[in-house]
């Protein structure tokens, strides 16, 4: 249980909040590459600001105010430049650092142009890596945006799979460090969705949770696996600070607002050995629905379970209110490092596991229990029947919502048909 204002430390996102503040510190994955193949402009809301993400015409991204700095006009409606970014009310153009660097009439009326040299706009800077927009929102200099491992395998087909949810960001991030979630949201909330009276799946026995420089490591072990299980051995990445590391995917939580989060997965699916080489011309990203067409939430894929479960908790969940026990113990850890770091980088400390040095940042590991098979491939009947990666042979489980030319270039690239199931695979005595 956490007092209201410890509660509030931990959620408040805008500017000049402690965890806004620090949160501005890392880079964060905002939108798909491919958006941008078909339009230039488009709003965005993070960290409680209004913003304009757009693609010039000499194909750089850049990320601005939404509200024009002369009178207010929304720059949604701008159309791009070869350098920027210019609004479609008065004409004045912005550069990606936001100054602005023509005002059509101003610089008739005044060839010195004073007016313009003393416009600034709120401006951020935007890079592309692994077919997603990451962006940049605190003090200068920009740490590196670190180049995971997994962005650089080989054979596999990637997608950035997003969505918007109705809550908070950190009740999101708190399931990063709830291994007991995956039996209840998942196996068995799928298995009762389909059959009301499904047996349960092995409970688990032991969990555990060790701090390293990128987050903390959880480990699970389950009634039906030895200790040589490697989500016992190895185990999975909280990722710090608002990420979620699974070996063969990433997620992130990225604040929208107090109140809305921004889901971005970004899913490596690796080809059977029968398909090499594969090499993906571009990677596709794509929004899912929150509710089917009767207006219900989907419960039907594993992040929508998870959506589920994040926004059941309330906007802003009241943890004033909650009962923790054992199986919060990692939680527990998260909430302290996260107001230990608040302190520690208010008297000068570097966030933890920011990369600073581009020497280091060169694919960098992270702990993965199934790293050598995305790595080394499998073949096919070998793929099919290992526990984690098996089932995305059958159908893409991660989210619902798969667009019909993402799920076509996802076949090809696999070699087979998908099923679209109603529901993803249940996994059985293994767990996922
Ligand atoms: S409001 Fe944007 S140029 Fe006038
Ligand atoms: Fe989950």
């Amino acid at each position: 249980m956490l007092s209201e204002e410890k509660n509030k430390l931990l959620t408040e996102v805008g500017l000049g909040k402690p965890m806004g503040d620090y949160l501005r510190r890392y880079w964060h994955p905002v939108a798909g590459v491919s958006e941008f193949d078909d339009k230039a402009v488009r709003p965005i809301r993070l960290f409680g600001e209004d913003l304009v993400l757009y693609k010039d015409l000499s194909g750089e991204y850049g990320l601005m105010q939404r509200h024009c700095p002369h009178r207010s006009a929304d720059l949604a409606f701008g159309y791009v430049e070869k350098c920027g970014l210019r609004c479609a009310y008065h004409g004045w153009e912005f550069d990606k650092a936001g100054q602005c660097t023509h005002q059509p009439y101003e610089e008739i009326i005044d060839s010195e142009a004073r007016l313009r040299k003393k416009t600034k706009a709120t401006a951020y800077p935007v890079r592309a890596k692994a077919g997603m927009l990451w962006v940049y929102m605190g003090p200068m200099p920009a740490p590196e945006l670190p180049d995971w491992e997994l962005f650089n395998y080989k054979n596999g087909f990637a997608q950035v799979v997003l969505a918007e949810l109705p809550c908070n960001w950190f009740q999101c991030q708190e399931n990063s460090i709830d291994p007991i979630h995956f039996e209840w949201t998942h196996n068995n909330w799928t298995a009762r969705l389909q059959d009301p009276t499904a047996e349960y799946v092995p409970t688990h026995l032991k969990v555990e949770y060790e701090e390293f420089e990128f987050g903390f490591v959880y480990k699970r072990l389950r009634a039906s696996e030895s200790e040589h299980h490697p989500q016992w051995t190895i185990g999975r990445v909280t990722l710090w600070p608002n990420g979620f590391y699974l070996g063969h995917h990433f997620e992130w939580r990225v604040p929208i607002d107090d109140q809305n989060t921004l889901s971005v997965m970004w899913v490596f699916s690796r080809v059977p050995k029968e398909q090499e080489p594969y090499v993906q011309k571009s990677i596709p990203a794509w929004y899912g629905p929150l509710h089917d067409e009767s207006g219900d939430w989907i419960k039907s894929h594993v992040a929508n379970q998870d959506f589920a479960a994040w926004f059941g908790q309330g906007r802003i969940t009241d943890r004033t209110r909650e009962t923790l026990g054992a199986s919060d113990r990692g939680v527990i850890m998260m909430r302290k490092r996260f107001f230990e770091e608040l302190e520690a980088t208010a008297q000068g400390k570097l966030p933890k596991g920011l990369i600073t040095d581009a020497a280091k940042n060169q694919n960098v590991v992270l702990p993965s229990a199934c790293r050598d098979e995305l790595i080394n491939g499998m073949p096919r009947a070998e793929q099919a029947a290992h526990p984690l990666l098996g089932p995305f042979l059958l159908d893409y489980i991660g989210q619902y919502g798969q667009p019909d030319a993402v799920r076509e270039a996802y076949e090809a690239a696999i070699g087979q048909k998908t099923q679209r199931a109603k529901y993803f695979v249940v996994h059985g005595a293994q767990g996922n």
